[in-house]
Parts: C-alpha cells; sequence; structure tokens
C-alpha cells in the first residue's frame, strides 16, 4: 500500500467503481488527498524555513540577534501546529520532495549577506502571507486548518514587520538603491518559482476553488 493508498477516502462521485472526471476527462484526485498534500507542503515549508533560520540564527551578531532567533523559533512552531493539525484530521504528512525555497534560493542564488538575507525573507515571507489569505477566505476551510492559519499569521505579520524594519535600517549601510534592486530581482525569482509551482501542482490546489463553487451552489 502507497502514502496516497492510505488517505484516499473512497469519495468517487455516484459511482463508486468509476473515478469522477472533469469535462476534459483528466481525473479529479479526492480532495480529501489534496488537501492533505498541500497541509504537508505547508508542513514542510515551514519546516524549511526553521532549518533556514536555524543557521541565520546560529551566525548572526548584533540586534537582529534576539529577532532572527525568534523568527527561527516561530517557523519550527509552525511545522509543528501544521503537523499537530494533519494528525487531528487522522493523518500523518506526506513526503514532499524539493521544496518552494530550495527552488526559490536556487533561481534567486543564495544570500551572502545579511541584507539579502532580510531581502529574501520579505519576498518569501509575503508570498506565505498571501497563500494563507487566500486559503482563509476559502468558505470551504475545515475549522481545524483555518484555526491553524489564523494562529500561524499572528507571527507571519510580525515576521514581515520586523524584517521590513531590519531593511529600513540598513539603508544607511548598504544604501536605498541596492536594497530595492535586490527585493526587485528576489520578487522576480519568486514569481518564477511560483508560476513554475502552480504549472506544476495546480491540480492539486484546484480542490480549493471546486470546494469554494460547491459551497456558494
Ligand atoms: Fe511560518
Ligand atoms: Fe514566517
Amino acid at each position: 500500500m502507497t502514502e496516497h493508498d492510505e488517505v484516499v477516502p473512497a469519495d468517487t462521485g455516484t459511482d463508486p467503481s468509476k473515478p469522477r472526471v472533469l469535462a476534459d476527462g483528466l481525473p479529479v484526485r479526492p480532495a480529501a488527498e489534496n488537501e492533505l498534500w498541500l497541509l504537508s507542503y505547508y508542513r514542510s515549508s515551514e519546516i524549511n524555513g526553521a532549518l533556514f533560520f536555524g543557521r541565520v540564527a546560529r551566525t548572526v551578531r548584533g540586534p537582529l540577534q534576539v529577532d532572527v532567533t525568534h523568527h527561527f523559533s516561530d517557523e519550527a512552531s509552525h511545522a509543528s501546529y501544521w503537523t499537530r493539525c494533519i494528525a487531528n484530521l487522522g493523518h500523518t504528512a506526506i513526503k514532499q520532495n524539493r521544496s518552494y525555497q530550495d527552488q526559490y534560493l536556487e533561481a534567486a542564488g543564495a544570500p551572502a549577506s545579511l541584507m539579502e538575507v532580510m531581502a529574501i525573507t520579505q519576498v518569501f515571507e509575503k508570498r506565505v502571507i498571501g497563500q494563507y489569505h487566500r486559503h482563509l477566505r476559502l468558505p470551504g476551510t475545515r475549522p481545524e486548518v483555518r484555526q491553524t492559519i489564523q494562529r500561524i499569521m499572528l507571527d507571519e505579520r510580525w515576521h514581515v514587520k520586523y524584517v521590513k524594519d531590519a531593511l529600513t535600517a540598513m539603508a544607511d549601510r548598504y544604501g536605498r538603491e541596492l536594497i530595492e534592486e535586490t527585493l526587485a530581482r528576489y520578487t522576480a525569482a519568486d514569481e518564477e518559482v511560483y508560476a513554475k509551482t502552480l504549472a506544476e501542482y495546480g491540480d492539486r490546489i484546484a480542490f480549493l476553488a471546486q470546494t469554494a463553487a460547491r459551497r456558494s451552489e
């Protein structure tokens, strides 16, 4: 039995012997499997955030040490919240392959200064907040998932704020222009990776739109 076999419920439409298909003939994966995939993706992404910030926390000196170490701890907590949420829904997380961060770092290049770390983080945190916001707005979102996102968002808002403040404070040292250029470079990398992710996993998150449509019927 594969991991997927364990989580796919017997939700195959009116005739359980036939898989549901879209108008264009593509099979519809049962929502529970895709939902579990997405929650596992979130968990994996939070783990990668914690690992990234753990490395930064280990080496950072100066006044940012307190905030960066707190940030590391928050991302580890977020991974724990998702793991608990998935467990409360009766599952274990699906193993993920390459993370968004891996591809993002590959496209953007590894940050070489604390300013670059803050810039890459600002762009990434905005992406995370946008995605969680989008998920939260959907009427079909389960209460456990909604509560987990709301709890995480409290910290994510602080992450964006302290990183923005840190970048503002770095203007004297690095120059406003270089910081803006760096942010633009990372934004372009993020958009490229997001487009690639949607192309690769779009069908995994299509259930979000389907769920919303069903609720509004
Ligand atoms: Fe997080
Ligand atoms: Fe964060």
